[in-house]
């Protein structure tokens, strides 16, 4: 592996040692050495909280030099290019790039155009891939159910179309071999392109919370949505917000997970993000651990 840009197409095995890995990780405080002087660039050309603190605090753990690249006070404003951006921190020694960008690809092309010696990690392309999210949300189903995917029910549930972080969790689902998987949102926000073809899909929440082991909540993306696509929120919570109540439809030990930012009252209640199902801070810890897995693979000496 030499950029981290998807996860779709992964074998199974190699998902399995990134998650082993990571775990490795969690268990195990303190740092490591494997980036020792070897410097990153955390490059985002969108907004982020998670993706983009856990990869520093995860490349700082392994030893790297971590350079912040802020869209707002750099070049980008006078009109530099992502790719120009990367060649000059290539020159200056940066050996790993860290990308979230707003186009589908960008990530993909930057990979393309770089030196052999530079590796890629996505954190996140328009609403293509998002591949440590999809990691790390499979790192933390592991440690609550178990490592057999084949047993598991997942629902998937919310606005799916604009969501990098569903289809980079259905490829790793995929490649591990999980038994059902639901996905469940309103007509105008699930995909029609392909991307559901061997998922159990529902308009009827109820229904797709029917016994599941899990329920991965997803934010409705007002950023990347056309207008109309949801008639009020109000109304979008109504029909699709996991709530308590709702919860009680699925099996009485199922999980409840949700990649923030979370958007309260509207997808998800207080009560349920905040209650003892709810895995979200747990995602949100297992992020380091996944991250720096996944950089000692593309980087590690
Ligand atoms: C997600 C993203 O940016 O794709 N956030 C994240 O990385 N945890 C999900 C979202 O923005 O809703």
């Amino acid at each position: 592996m030499h950029h981290l840009l998807t996860l779709d197409g992964l074998p199974r095995a190699t998902v399995v040692g990134l998650l082993d890995r990571a775990q490795h990780f969690a268990d195990t405080p303190g740092d490591f050495d494997a980036l020792r002087g070897a410097a990153v660039c955390t490059l985002f050309f969108e907004p982020s909280t998670r993706t983009r603190m856990s990869f520093q605090l995860a490349s700082q753990r392994l030893g790297a030099h971590v350079l912040n690249f802020d869209v707002s006070t750099s070049s980008a404003r006078k009109g530099e290019t992502a790719l120009d951006t990367m060649r000059n921190l290539e020159a200056m020694g940066v050996r790993g790039f860290i990308v979230r960008h707003h186009d589908d690809g960008a990530v993909a092309r930057l990979a393309d155009a770089a030196r052999p010696e530079t590796a890629l990690l996505n954190a996140g392309d328009g609403r293509s891939n998002h591949p440590t999210q999809g990691l790390l949300d499979m790192l933390t189903l592991r440690q609550a159910k178990g490592d057999d995917f084949s047993r598991m029910r997942i629902a998937i549930v919310g606005d799916v179309k604009h969501s990098r972080v569903a289809r980079s969790d259905l490829h790793a689902l995929r490649a591990l071999g999980t038994g059902d998987i639901r996905v469940c949102g309103p007509a105008s926000l699930l995909p029609d392109d392909g991307t559901l073809a061997d998922c159990n899909v529902t308009h009827d929440v109820d229904e797709a919370l029917d016994g599941v082991d899990a329920v991965m909540t997803l934010r409705l993306q007002r950023e990347r949505m056309e207008d109309g696509l949801v008639d009020s929120l109000e109304d979008y919570h109504r029909h699709y917000g996991i709530t308590a109540e709702r919860l009680r439809r699925a099996a009485p030990d199922a999980v409840v997970m949700h990649p923030g930012p979370i958007n309260r009252g509207v997808e998800i209640t207080d009560e349920v993000a905040d209650g003892p199902r709810s895995l979200i801070l747990r995602q949100v810890a297992n992020g380091v651990a996944v991250r720096m897995a996944v950089l000692e693979r593309l980087l590690g000496r």
